[in-house]
């Protein structure tokens, strides 16, 4: 599943960048090297990254 179109950025790309320690949106983009472009993605990065979190806490 395509995350990010304007950046061809699989769920497990974004996934890869979060066990790479990325804990921000930001940093999801520059270990892919690249940035936002229309947004539209940012939302559901941040749902994966706020998930990641809780599943680190428990
Ligand atoms: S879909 Fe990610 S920046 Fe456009």
């Amino acid at each position: 599943m395509r995350v990010c179109l304007c950046n061809d950025l699989s769920a497990e790309a974004v996934e890869g960048a979060l066990v790479a320690g990325a804990s921000r949106v930001a940093e999801v983009f520059r270990g892919h090297g690249c940035a936002p472009v229309c947004g539209r993605c940012i939302e559901a990065i941040r749902t994966m990254l706020d998930r990641a979190r809780e599943d680190e806490e428990e």
